[in-house]
């Protein structure tokens, strides 16, 4: 029995910019491949489709205190995967970008919660079905897995990172002028920013390399760009940074928290945890010492929340039980709870845990650590919202029986559609009931 669930329910206040996010939990980022693709035409790629904002104005009643959205990619060439939501002053429509960016943020913002965009960069992990030549710090290449490929990558020039500071700084605008709250970096998972943070792909010796200050110049001339560009200091300030990447000459603990501390100085009030790389991923327990804890990385958090005054910890992976949220936010390890695959089964996952409704997310019947499947299971339940049905019951055995014969044809449909040249985008369609709203009387 928790008895604490309430605190879970916690407004936070953000220093720097004086905003607040009404509750604890963070809708932490989901890749959602539900905006427009062209495999040939980059211009014609990117905006989000209303089925996209439908999946945005449900997670709005759920209860977040934020809503950060999948990744978003800051030009037209580098993204996570197809399908992803795009702003670039390169792409066709504009128009229509801005409107239908204006109605998803509208949603999200409806019952409070603050919408913080994740701006992203594939650097080296773009496949090469979709990027030939890709860029990052230096030319180490990723080998081939999770069935993609990877081009080896082109040192980026001084020119070619000043390009790309504009890129995150221009997407931050449009967001701030079309309503967002804030925007979040992306410099976890081993996309490019976490490129240049880790002495393994980093290899530079100019001013971007070398040193931890130097490996992170560019994340910090980012929010310069942004701060320039946006100029309002009620815009929250964001990123989310890899704790710990289990790998050798990965990015360190020591190192996250030594960056985290110069992130704190220039005013970043949302510092997001995470962990693990394409190489190593880690969104599952890496070691016994996590599991007591439930989530993955609170360990790292340990060490990082202490080099921290002002800036606001919110760590991400794992958690599922109120009573393991309630511990780590009394033991000081974090102050929000970041949770993704829990929130496309119940969409308001943070309302049912700080009314004591529900003690716990419900779990599926695929365990987590098969985060390959989980992964499938939690895009098909965003792609089912979007289309009005119920997320399918990952709980349920006929369902996921069902579910896993979808995800088998999507799978040799994509092959086969690759043999012949065809890149396609999004999650498995999975048939299902009609969506019941969200009832925030409740
Ligand atoms: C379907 C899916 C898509 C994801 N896409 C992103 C993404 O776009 N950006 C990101 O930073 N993390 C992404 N993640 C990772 C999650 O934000 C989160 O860090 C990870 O799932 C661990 O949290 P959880 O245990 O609560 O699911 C994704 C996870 C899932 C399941």
């Amino acid at each position: 029995m928790v008895t604490d669930y309430k605190i879970l329910g916690d407004a936070i206040a953000l220093p720097f910019s004086g905003r607040s996010a009404p509750s604890r939990f963070m809708k932490s980022a989901m890749t959602e491949r539900l905006s427009s693709w062209d495999q040939h035409d980059p211009t014609n790629r990117g905006i989000p489709s209303d089925e996209l904002v439908r999946v945005y104005e449900e997670w709005g009643k759920g209860g977040w205190g934020i809503v950060v959205s999948g990744n978003l990619i800051v030009d037209t060439m580098n993204l996570e995967a197809p399908g992803n939501m795009i702003i670039h002053r390169s792409q066709q429509k504009q128009d229509e970008l801005e409107s239908q960016m204006r109605r998803l943020i509208a949603g999200s913002k409806a019952g409070g919660a603050l919408f913080v965009a994740q701006l992203s960069h594939g650097g080296r992990q773009v496949t090469s079905a979709i990027q030939p030549n890709p860029v990052s710090a230096s030319d180490v290449k990723l080998d081939d897995r999770m069935g993609m490929s990877f081009a080896k990558p082109t040192p980026l020039t001084e020119e070619g990172i000043r390009e790309t500071v504009e890129n995150f700084a221009y997407a931050a605008q449009k967001l701030h002028e079309w309503g967002a709250d804030g925007v979040q970096l992306h410099a976890a998972h081993g996309y490019l920013l976490a490129q240049f943070l880790a002495p393994s792909t980093n290899q530079r010796t100019d001013k971007y390399g070398g040193s931890v200050a130097n490996r992170a110049r560019i994340i910090y001339e980012i929010f310069d760009a942004i701060k320039k560009r946006v100029n309002d200091p009620k815009f929250v300030l964001a990123i989310k940074i890899n704790s710990v990447e289990f790998q050798k000459g990965g990015f360190s603990t020591e190192e996250s928290a030594e960056v985290c501390a110069e992130l704190e100085k220039i005013g970043v009030d949302v510092l997001e945890l995470s962990g693990g790389t394409y190489e190593e991923l880690a969104f599952g327990h890496r070691r016994e010492s996590t599991k007591k804890r439930e989530a993955f990385f609170l360990e790292f958090s340990d060490v990082i929340v202490k080099q921290l005054q002002k800036s606001t910890v919110w760590t991400t992976g794992g958690f599922r039980t109120a009573k393991a949220m309630v511990q780590a936010v009394q033991d000081g390890a974090t102050q929000g709870i970041g949770l993704a695959r829990p929130a496309t089964q119940d969409f308001d996952i943070p309302r049912k845990l700080y009314t004591g409704k529900l003690d716990a997310a419900p779990q599926g019947l695929i365990p987590e650590d098969d985060f390959g499947m989980t992964n499938l299971i939690a895009g098909t339940q965003i792609r089912q919202v979007g289309k009005g049905l119920q997320p399918f019951d990952k709980s349920d055995e006929s369902a996921v029986g069902e579910f896993k014969a979808t995800a088998g044809k999507f799978m040799e449909a994509g092959a086969a559609a690759a043999k012949d040249g065809v890149v396609n985008a999004g999650y498995p369609d999975h048939a299902g009931s009609p969506y019941v709203p969200i009832d925030t009387a409740q």
